[in-house]
This record gives structure tokens, sequence and C-alpha cells, in this order.
């Protein structure tokens, strides 16, 4: 029987789980043995009854050492990666680049890590995309996040008190997060204008209501994945240069440009944002990976010449339950890659999708970026 271990999120903020109970089902389905930690769903909304009805066994932190397969959404630190036992699994978002002492600790201790955020971007992975399930997460809350600090309300209104014009929102990145604030500041009633760089999103932007500012597509714009390329700094001054107008005229500014692999771009600069009115809200979804908005702080909330600059880096444990509902059906239609019904482990390494997500396995660190990044800093 495999088992598999479920635990409780020790990252500070973190309130998302990696399995609900409904994915505790499913992966009996797989004839899995499921191990929850005591607590583990409780700041997502998911009580340890509801994990038990669904069939999985109430543990504490020290059954990780037994388990086959270890799920999560964060990387542990290296001390707990180093309590897995060799040829087990651990399944969750690995960051490499910020978390090689974990990596180095799961290639010591013989664990196969495996990344869920470099799963390929093809339709057939679509299901076990947790950058998009979460992006869509983050994209909506951002935009509630803005309107809680803007003192203007979003949607037209025609009172006996006058009519109040609708806040006007600026979405820089139409990717899967920043199409998914597009379409939740359109249903608060928000004029919303958006920009990106690759050709194909100014057709999704309009069908969803928003109007595109065309700042040109550099040559060579998009990767075969689908995902934008680092274009050159002079491009990226013009492209500045259009969209000062369109920030100076925007109450919400909320910014989500990155490019994989890559410090994100600079989109406004402190002079832009200067041009903004006092009260304005800007969120910089890329505050994580380096900001769009020169000021942001990753993890603050900072006002500046009265302009609110929103820099929070775990907008989806925001809204921990469907989060983790959908990072956790990802997970789950990832096991059924390599498992079958009868829970009988096909780990294939050549396969598409194992080969592109698994970074450690066997004492080997398999992605090239990774092993270039630990031999750089000395392991
Ligand atoms: P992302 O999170 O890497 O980037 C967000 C957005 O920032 C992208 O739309 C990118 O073009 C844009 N950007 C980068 N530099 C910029 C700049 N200087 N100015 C303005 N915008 C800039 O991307 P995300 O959202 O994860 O996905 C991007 C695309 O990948 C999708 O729109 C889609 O085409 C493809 N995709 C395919 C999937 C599939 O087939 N399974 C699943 C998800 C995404």
């Amino acid at each position: 029987m495999v088992v598999i271990f479920v635990p409780k999120e020790s990252a500070d903020g973190e309130t998302r789980v990696a399995a609900v109970p409904e994915t505790v089902k499913g992966m009996q389905k797989l004839s899995l043995t499921v191990q929850v930690e005591r607590g583990a769903g409780l700041a997502a909304g998911f009580t340890d009854a509801e994990y038990e009805e669904a069939g999985a066994a109430l543990v504490d932190a020290s059954a990780r050492a037994a388990a086959d397969i270890v799920l999560g959404i964060q990387v542990p630190s290296a001390d707990v990666c180093a309590q897995q036992k060799a040829g087990s699994l651990l399944i969750c978002t690995l960051t490499p680049g910020n978390a090689l002492d974990s990596i180095k600790a799961l290639r010591s201790a013989k664990v196969t890590g495996i990344g869920l955020e470099f799963m390929p971007r093809i339709t057939r992975a679509q299901k076990m995309d947790i950058l998009s399930s979460q992006a869509t997460c983050g994209g909506y809350q951002a935009v509630l996040l803005a309107a809680v600090h803007l003192p203007k309300l979003f949607p037209l209104m025609m009172t006996a008190a006058g009519t109040i014009t609708p806040a006007r929102v600026l979405v820089l990145g139409a990717g899967v997060a920043g199409l998914q604030a597009i379409s939740t500041a359109r249903k608060l009633g928000a004029v919303v204008e958006a920009n990106d760089i690759r050709p194909a999103v100014k057709e999704q932007v309009e069908s969803l209501g928003g109007k595109f500012v065309d700042t040109g597509t550099p040559p060579d714009a998009e990767t075969k994945g689908g995902y934008a390329k680092e274009t050159t700094q002079e491009f990226l001054a013009r492209q500045r240069e259009i969209l000062t107008d369109h920030i100076k005229g925007s109450d919400v500014l909320i910014t989500t440009a990155l490019v994989p692999g890559k410090k994100a771009p600079i989109l406004v600069t402190e002079d832009m944002r200067r041009a903004m009115r006092p009260g304005s809200v800007i969120v910089d979804m890329a505050a994580g990976q380096g900001g769009n908005v020169e000021g942001s702080k990753p993890g603050e909330i900072v006002v500046v010449d009265g302009v609110t600059i929103i820099g929070e880096t775990n907008l989806p444990a925001r809204v921990a339950a469907d989060a983790s509902r959908m990072f956790a059906r990802n997970v789950l239609a990832f096991l059924g890659e390599f498992i079958d019904k009868e829970g009988a482990m096909n780990f294939d390494l050549e396969a598409e999708v194992l080969s592109a997500v698994t970074i450690t396995h066997d004492g080997t660190i398999r992605h090239e970026p990774t092993a270039q990044a630990m031999a750089a800093a000395g392991n």
C-alpha cells in the first residue's frame, strides 16, 4: 500500500493545504492510504472530522518520515526535507532558486523532489497546472484588495446624491492572473484597460470587456510555451512612455508582468507613480519576483505620496479554501499520471510531464538550471 502524507503548512501566512476532503476520496480511488496531519486544513476551512469522514487517518508531523509520498504547498525547510525516507516523493512548489538548502537535503536523502510549478504549459497538463490555478485566485484577490483600499466606489452609480463615475483600473501583464483581474474588475463595474507584449492578448482582453493599450510587440516576444521573453531596455522605455498617460488616469493599477526565470520588468518608475492621484492603489503581483513597480515592497503595504502600494506575495492564501481546492485537484490529477487504480506506481522519468517536474531523483539533480545554481553556490 502506498502511503501519502498531507502536512500542515509551516511557512508564515500560508493558509492553504495540498489535499482537501474531496481529493482524499480521489486518492483512495487510486488505492492510496491517506494520512493527514491534525489541523492541516483548518486555516483553509477544512476540519479534521471532514478529512476523517473522507477516509483519511489523522496523524502527527512525525508521519512524514514513513510516508512514500509527501504533499505540500510550499517547499519545507532543509531539516524537514531530510526527514523523508530514501526513494520517497515530495510533491509541492519547490522554488529551487530560493531553496537550495532544501534541494541539497532532498538530494542527500535520495528523495524524488517534484516542483509542480515546472508543469509544461500543454493542453494535456492544464488540469495539473498549479501556476494557472493559483494565479486565477491571485488575480481575483488583487482586485478585491485594491477595492478595499481605494477610497472610491468601483461601479457607476446614479443616485439621489448624484452620479458617481466608475473606477478606472489598468492591468499590466494580461496572462492568467491579469485576465482574471480584468474579469473581476469588470464584474465590479470598473472601466478596465490592459496591456501586454504578447500579440495574442489583445483579443482576450477585449473579449472580457477591457480596452487594450497597445505598446507594440517586441520581435520574438513569445516562447513556444506561450510565455513572454525578456525585452530590450529600449522597448521597455518606449512602453513606459506610452503607459504613462494611462497610469496617470487610473485609480487602480494591477501589475502581473513576469518573464520566467528572470527578474520582473520594471513597468512603473517612481516618476510614473508620482503622476497618480493620492488615494490611488497599486497592487504589484510581481513584488516577490523583483517587482514591476519601483518602491513596492514584497509582503508589505506602503503608502507613498498618498498612493497605496500593495506588495502582497501570497494572494492565493487569502482565498485559501478555493485556492486549496484547486491546488489539491491539480495534485490529484498529477498523481494519476503515475499511479494506476490498483495503487501501482510507474514513475517513468522519460515521460514528458514527469521529466519536466522532477528536480531531484535518486541522489542527483535532474533540472539543469537548479544544478547550475547549486554548483554556483558551491554545493
Ligand atoms: P506569466 O505569469 O509568466 O506572466 C504574466 C504576463 O506578463 C504574461 O501574459 C506576459 O506576456 C506578461 N508580460 C511579460 N513582460 C511584460 C511586459 N514587459 N509588459 C507587459 N506584459 C508583460 O504568464 P502566465 O500568466 O503564467 O501565462 C502566460 C501564457 O502562458 C498564457 O496566457 C498562455 O498563453 C500560456 N499558458 C498556457 C497554458 C496551457 O496551455 N496549459 C496554461 C497557462 C498559460
